[in-house]
């Protein structure tokens, strides 16, 4: 049996970690962990390891054009072959008071944010797309938010919140459009929102665990041929099932 190659970016803690581990305890899922900083990702790595979970690892950033090359070059050089991306790296800087409102909002924060949460999706999509195309087989999810839901805007309770909400926004349209330009083929693209988790992100008051908001992660990531394509998921565990949110 060919293993499946999964790589999860932002996977040493959090939801990532999370999605790394529920990922690699499929036997037919070969899980690369991947984090900015090699200690962290090699500490991870260990924890998991000291489950009974193996992993690879290979460091990323996702902003940097460089690291993301060498990712690719090593996977293809060790694998040949890349099946599952899960876009789950992100930074929310909603903490930040000036967040509160679109008139104080600092554009360079806006900016790092869209870098991380967007540009560096398109990047590591853009390189890891070839290999899928070679195999005609994928399944990307990208790790979005309901506050970026344009139907709920509104009416939510939460912040503001506008650099991220906007990067999350610009990951939804992303989403879409590479659905529509992946029409036809077995490479499916999904976005989903985990809920609010209790993460370094998240805070301790969040109601939910980031191995719960990992399950659609994982659900998208092992769809069936003809599954979703450019959909947004609600997380699973609320709904007892897949739910489609309003973008
Ligand atoms: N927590 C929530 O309630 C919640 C709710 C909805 C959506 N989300 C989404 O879930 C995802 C994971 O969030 P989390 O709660 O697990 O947050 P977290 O604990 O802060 O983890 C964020 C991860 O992203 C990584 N990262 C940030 N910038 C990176 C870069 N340039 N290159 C590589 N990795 C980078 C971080 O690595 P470092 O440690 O090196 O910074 C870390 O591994 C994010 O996309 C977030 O927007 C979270």
């Amino acid at each position: 049996m060919t293993q499946k190659i999964a790589l999860v970016t932002g996977s040493h803690k959090g939801l990532g970690y999370a999605i790394a581990r529920k990922l690699a305890q499929q036997e037919e899922i070969q899980v690369i962990v991947t984090s900015r900083k090699e200690q962290d990702g090699l500490a991870a790595q260990q924890r998991l390891a000291a489950e009974g979970i193996q992993t690879d690892y290979h460091p990323l950033d996702v902003t940097n054009a460089e690291s993301v090359q060498q990712l690719i070059a090593w996977v293809q050089q060790t694998y040949g072959r890349v099946d599952i991306l899960v876009n789950n790296a992100g930074v929310n800087p909603t903490m930040q008071p000036e967040e509160a409102s679109l008139l104080t909002v600092q554009l360079e924060t806006m900016l790092a944010t869209l870098e991380t949460n967007v540009l560096a999706v398109v990047r590591i999509t853009q390189a890891v797309l070839p290999l899928m195309q070679a195999q005609n087989y994928g399944r990307i999810v990208n790790v979005s938010t309901e506050m970026a839901s344009l139907t709920t805007i509104n009416n939510d309770y939460y912040p503001l919140a506008p650099s991220y909400r906007l990067s999350k926004i610009g990951l939804n349209g992303f989403t879409v459009l590479l659905a529509k330009e992946l029409q036809g083929t077995n490479i499916l693209v999904n976005a989903y929102s985990p809920g609010w988790m209790k993460t370094d992100m998240g805070g301790s008051e969040a109601p939910f665990t980031a191995a719960e908001g990992a399950e659609t992660a994982v659900y998208l990531a092992t769809l069936p041929d003809h599954g979703a394509q450019g959909k947004f998921f609600a997380e699973m565990r609320k709904f007892g099932g897949a739910i489609a949110l309003a973008w």
